[in-house]
């Protein structure tokens, strides 16, 4: 729980504190109790737990750095930092004192401490049995009475926006077994329900009978069948424009015939947060009421071997008509992505197309895992993107397009193949794609890196899934004017 209350008495009490300039004449820092400085310097995720006389609760000083090196979007990591600090001690409550924040940020301050806690204090409950507690009521102190009533608003639309990253994080961390493309979608249909967005779902005969013959080739033969899984939102009643975030949504990747190696296999249950992703920022727009126009397309199936599973050198049909020639069954995701957005042009009437995928381990190579890859054929649109991801903090590095890049997927005998050559991986996946979304505005977010961390890079991550994508979706809309 998180509250909004000066008076509410807690165990403890976290309190930010800048660290002095090096050349401050000023030789005592006022934020802090005289004496400590001594031994408590202020740098950057450093904390001091003190207590004045056994009559007073307890404050945690947390350091900030030096003031000049620090930014609101580094608030929800040392929010974060600080909230597990806690779990040392055996309070029950903790007051977050925002009065520094405040000062510094104003109001936009308060996004950012709800998610640095939300977050923060997220673990994959997973599927032992024991029931170890680890959050705490939180209550947000330190502001004037005013601002009370906007802090609550910001509070608010923050848990929401916490709430949809986490349900990312929960679908991504989920295996499998658990998570077949059916039970992905009735999962969906009710998250519509709680949310308020519409919910539509087509099955393996759909997919058929409309020619998406790139998706079925990947999902049709699995004992676990495809699903098409549509998602809608219309919040903006004075636009016409509709945007269609489609997610890559493969339950698992083995590979196909061109099997992963055992190594890599630890992730294949991750091959779907391209479609958590979406699905996560969906239910914040439509939580917060957001001023959007959103579609949601996923394609859900699995990408095993069976007898009936599709190899390397045959000739597939796609839902635009276009031929492809597989060279690779591991190339899956830019398949089934190639029919959701052919299918969200021709039925959702989509002006707008984000994708978002696992795509490449190429993009890994290239940016690591604190950065994703992206593609686009849209300066403007990708303006607007831009805002949205530098709100959230999340990393994103756009790649060139160049035909000599087009070339290379060139095929003898279909309209397009669907790998290159060994080199520039994310590119040419990215350029496969291009041609199924054709002049439509469009950017392709390639989040194979950023998407799931064996070691966490940020306090207010956790082993495992990530949530990638969904904060940097949910501002594309909420920042739009
Ligand atoms: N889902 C994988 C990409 C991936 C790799 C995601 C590592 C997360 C971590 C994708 O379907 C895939 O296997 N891509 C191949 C493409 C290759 C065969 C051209 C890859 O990147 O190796
Ligand atoms: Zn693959
Ligand atoms: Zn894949």
């Amino acid at each position: 729980m998180i509250g909004v209350n000066n008076k509410q008495n807690c165990d403890f009490k976290i309190v930010y504190v800048y660290e002095k300039p090096a050349d401050s004449k000023n030789n005592n820092n006022e934020h802090i109790p005289a004496g400590i400085e001594k031994i408590f310097d202020c740098s950057y995720k450093s904390c001091f737990p003190y207590v004045n006389g056994i009559k007073d609760n307890a404050i945690l000083y947390v350091g900030l750095g030096e003031c000049s090196s620090f930014k609101l979007t580094k608030i929800k990591d040392i929010v974060a930092y600080s909230i597990k600090q806690l779990k040392k001690y055996k309070a029950k409550n903790v007051a977050i004192d925002l009065s520094l924040f405040l000062k510094e940020f104003g109001i936009y301050c308060i996004g950012e401490v709800v998610l640095g806690i939300r977050l923060g204090l997220y673990n994959f409950k997973g599927y032992t049995t024991s029931k170890e507690k680890t959050d705490y009521d939180v209550f947000l102190k330190g502001y004037s009475q005013e601002e009370e009533y906007i802090i609550n608003v910001e509070k608010n639309l923050a848990l929401n926006l916490s709430e949809g990253v986490i349900l990312a994080r929960n679908l991504v961390n989920t295996p499998a077994n658990r998570l077949t493309p059916i039970i992905m979608a009735e999962n969906i249909r009710k998250l519509g329900e709680d949310a308020g967005f519409q919910v539509e779902i087509f099955d393996e005969k759909y997919i058929v009978e409309n020619g998406m013959d790139a998706f079925y080739t990947v999902g049709g033969s699995s004992g676990n069948p495809p699903r098409l899984i549509i998602a809608r939102y219309f919040g903006d009643d004075e636009s016409e424009d509709i945007t269609a975030l489609v997610g890559k949504g493969v339950t698992c990747d083995t590979g196909g015939y061109c099997l992963k190696p055992g190594s890599s296999m630890a992730g294949i249950k991750g091959d779907m947060a391209g479609a958590a992703a979406v699905i996560g920022t969906i239910y914040a727009l439509a939580k917060n009421k957001v001023k959007a126009n959103v579609v949601v397309v996923i394609p859900a199936c699995e990408n095993r071997v069976s007898r009936e599973s599709f190899i390397p050198g045959d000739v597939i049909n796609s839902m635009s008509g276009k031929t492809i020639e597989i060279l690779n069954t591991d190339a899956e995701g830019r398949l089934i992505l190639a029919d959701a957005i052919t299918y969200a042009l021709q039925k959702e009437k989509a002006g707008k197309v984000i994708d978002i995928a696992t795509l490449t381990g190429a993009v890994v190579n290239a940016l690591g895992f604190n950065t994703a890859g992206v593609l686009t054929n849209n300066k403007e649109f990708y303006q607007e993107f831009k805002k949205g991801y530098k709100k959230s903090g999340e990393q994103y590095f756009q790649f060139p397009i160049y035909d000599e890049y087009r070339d290379m997927i060139k095929s003898d005998i279909a309209d397009v193949k669907n790998v290159g050559k060994n080199y520039c991986g994310t590119i040419t996946a990215g350029l496969f794609i291009e041609k199924f979304v054709e002049d439509t505005p469009w950017i392709h977010l390639d989040i194979a890196g950023t998407a799931w961390l064996e070691t966490p890079l940020y306090e207010y991550q956790a082993t495992g899934a990530t949530g990638a994508g969904v904060t940097s979706m949910y501002h594309l809309f909420s920042e739009r004017k």
